[in-house]
């Protein structure tokens, strides 16, 4: 345990660049080791959870050359069947992308596999891609009928399905993607409200037997990926702190420099236009994922609700975005959010108490919450529930407290965005 005491009051100036995309980082790896060829990456996230995936690779078999702190990462691919049985447990640490995804690359390749993690994942459902998963023919043994870890997978000959993702999961699409390309038949995955694409993208560029019809994805066995080079995309799931500090403090001015800006992604920005926020957009670049700038300058944001419809564009920045609401004038609904309660902690319940515990006034609903803003937290003391996001959802709310923050770990930050203190430290004004 690392506490943690952050200083009230303060802004944003200045400019970053947010560290590498986390979705596309994991399957930057994933999608590297399935290929023929040598794939090249600059920018790739050096946290936790990637680091886990880059790992597991390497432990089954795949040359990986990376220099810590380079972002550099060259994978040098084994294809579709070069896999080889891991030695040892495979540890995916906190990381719920990275199990789950790879459960689907599992499922097709022939030797015995054990997944397992820290305390966390093991709290965090898995049937929804266990269960579709087995239907295609892999054999996956854990907990309550393959729900929970450590789950041990043998996988095999697959046979396409149809599949409702009914839960908007872009893990779980994702998942059985993967599983698709190795299986007989035509693998169907239905989608009525969209999840982010990044898999979807590296199946076009690797040129997988893949088709996309509105909301009907199709998948058939792919017998080889192309190696790809290219930069990860600023992940605006971690620059989505710095944009709602900036936006929620009157006299901030920020600019956060090579962004993803996929549309499937950018919920948060649509949000905080609607709650008042200055946000100028500038988009540099479209291929192979839309990236580009943000200028956002402070000023006093309103309430608003969050649609079941926004959730999936806008899952990861909830938290944040209940930090911008608990301070925004008037009151702000979040509806259809229930999946928040199977994330690294239960964040309607994580946020709603510590929002309580620092002064905020807000009540938690079965699948969202209402909150009513003030103008300023009294400050006080926060759990992280070993939840990276909590963490760092306090430490900008702390920008508008009376009093200090503390918060009793910090250690789940670096997850995801290990470098998030000197990030705040150098942007921070009083
Ligand atoms: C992710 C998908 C989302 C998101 C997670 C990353 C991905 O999860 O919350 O942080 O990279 O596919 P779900 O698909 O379970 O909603």
């Amino acid at each position: 345990m690392q506490p943690l005491v952050i200083a009230p009051h303060g802004i944003l100036q200045g400019a970053f660049t947010p560290p590498g995309d986390k979705s596309v980082s994991h399957r930057a790896v994933m999608f590297g080791a399935l290929s023929a060829g040598k794939s090249h990456y600059t920018h790739f996230l050096e946290a936790e959870d990637c680091l886990n995936t880059l790992k597991a690779f390497r432990n089954m078999g795949v040359p990986i050359q990376h220099v810590p702190g380079s972002g550099e990462i060259t994978i040098e691919g084994v294809g579709l069947k070069g896999l080889r049985a891991p030695s040892e447990t495979i540890d995916l640490g906190n990381s719920g992308t990275s199990i789950r995804l790879m459960l689907g690359i599992l499922a097709g390749q022939k030797f015995e596999a054990i997944l397992s993690g820290d305390e966390s994942l093991a709290k965090r459902p898995m049937k929804r891609v266990t269960q579709p998963l087995k239907k295609m023919g892999a054999q996956i043994k854990g907990k309550d009928d393959g729900n929970f870890t450590p789950l041990t997978i043998r996988g095999g000959k697959l046979q396409g399905i149809y599949f409702d993702n009914k839960l908007s999961s872009a893990q779980v699409k994702s998942a059985l993607l993967f599983a698709g390309m190795q299986a007989e038949g035509i693998t169907t995955i239905q989608e009525n409200l969209p999840s982010r694409d990044h898999t979807e993208r590296f199946l076009r560029a690797c040129g997988a037997k893949f088709s996309q019809e509105g909301n009907l994805l199709k998948i058939e066995k792919t017998e080889s990926l192309k190696a790809l080079q290219g930069e990860v995309p600023g992940d605006i799931s971690s620059a989505a702190f710095f944009i709602v500090g900036a936006a929620m403090t009157q006299g901030s001015e920020i600019k956060i420099e090579r962004v993803s800006l996929n549309p499937t992604r950018i919920g948060l920005l649509k949000v905080l236009e609607r709650m008042g926020a200055k946000i100028q957009i500038q988009q540099t670049s479209e291929i192979p994922e839309p990236q580009g700038n943000l200028l956002i300058r402070g000023t006093s944001l309103k309430g608003t609700r969050i649609a079941p419809e926004e959730i999936p564009s806008l899952i990861d920045e909830i938290p944040i975005l209940m930090i911008a609401m608990a301070l925004a004038e008037g009151e702000s609904l979040i509806s259809g959010a229930a999946e928040l309660r199977v994330k690294e902690s239960d964040r309607l319940h994580s946020m709603v108490s510590n929002l309580k515990s620092v002064g905020g006034d807000a009540d938690e609903l079965p699948d969202g919450c209402i909150i009513r803003g003030r103008s300023e937290f009294q400050g006080g003391k926060v759990q992280s529930y070993y939840d990276h996001r909590t963490v760092m959802s306090f430490c900008i709310g702390a920008l508008r407290s009376k009093n200090p923050i503390e918060i009793d770990d910090k250690t789940s930050v670096s997850t995801s965005f290990p470098t998030f203190f000197d990030q705040l430290n150098k942007l921070r004004k009083r």
